[in-house]
């Protein structure tokens, strides 16, 4: 799988701090219920690694990866866990170079022409914008599509249902970010069907 394919495998890509191991599976299965067969599950708590597992050895038709790997640590043992992909926050030369090694897909977040400049120059075409809205949002990404013609875009942090298609409808934006679609909330309350019927909802309303 190359970054360009984990980008197309929804528009909307669920961004997940999960809490307790035993809601992993639950939870991957709502959001395959509600049409979206792909989770970034961040390694921000205790649980994350330890889910990415579970997910991988026993829902095979959920793609699953691993978010917040901020350095080669952890992104080996996202990798060791069975992530098909990690998503960073940002971009650095020890991560590109662990993405070579572990022959992982990487995509990293970028904020600047800087950044966006040192992907390129590691012939990455594939990032995250984020923090996406505190970035500049819709303007920086028309902005970056003059000179970087070639980067595609996810956008995350900050994005909802109401302003994901005016980040969906740009030409550099594949798919977008969120944790909106994935309330804590909901999670604690067991409730996955709200989940299911968020994930429904928002596909639906892609236009
Ligand atoms: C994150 O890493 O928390 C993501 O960017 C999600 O941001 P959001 O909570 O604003 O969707």
């Amino acid at each position: 799988m190359t970054a360009y394919d984990v980008m197309q495998i929804s528009p909307i890509v669920p961004v997940i701090a999960l809490e307790h191991l035993d809601d992993a599976l639950p939870l991957a299965e709502a959001l395959l219920e509600g049409g979206i067969s792909i989770m970034e599950i961040t390694l921000r708590t205790e649980a994350g690694l330890n889910a990415i597992g579970k997910i991988s050895k026993s829902l095979p038709q959920m793609n699953v990866g691993a978010g917040t790997i901020i350095n080669i640590d952890c992104f080996k043992r996202a990798v060791n866990e069975g992530a098909e992909f990690v998503f960073s926050p940002g971009i650095n030369a020890e991560l590109i170079q662990s993405s070579f090694d572990l022959d992982t897909p990487l995509i990293p977040g970028v904020a600047t022409a800087s950044e966006v400049m040192l992907a390129l120059n590691n012939g990455i075409e594939h990032c995250k914008l984020f923090p996406a809205i505190s970035a500049g949002g819709v303007e920086a990404l028309k902005s970056f599509s003059g000179p970087f013609a070639s980067m595609h875009f996810c956008p995350t942090g900050g994005i909802n249902i109401e302003n994901m298609n005016d980040f969906l409808s740009l030409d550099n934006v594949l798919c977008v970010g969120g944790s909106w679609i994935v309330p804590k909330q909901a999670i604690r309350e067991k409730n996955f069907a709200h989940i299911t019927e968020l994930c429904k909802v928002a596909l639906g309303a892609i236009h």
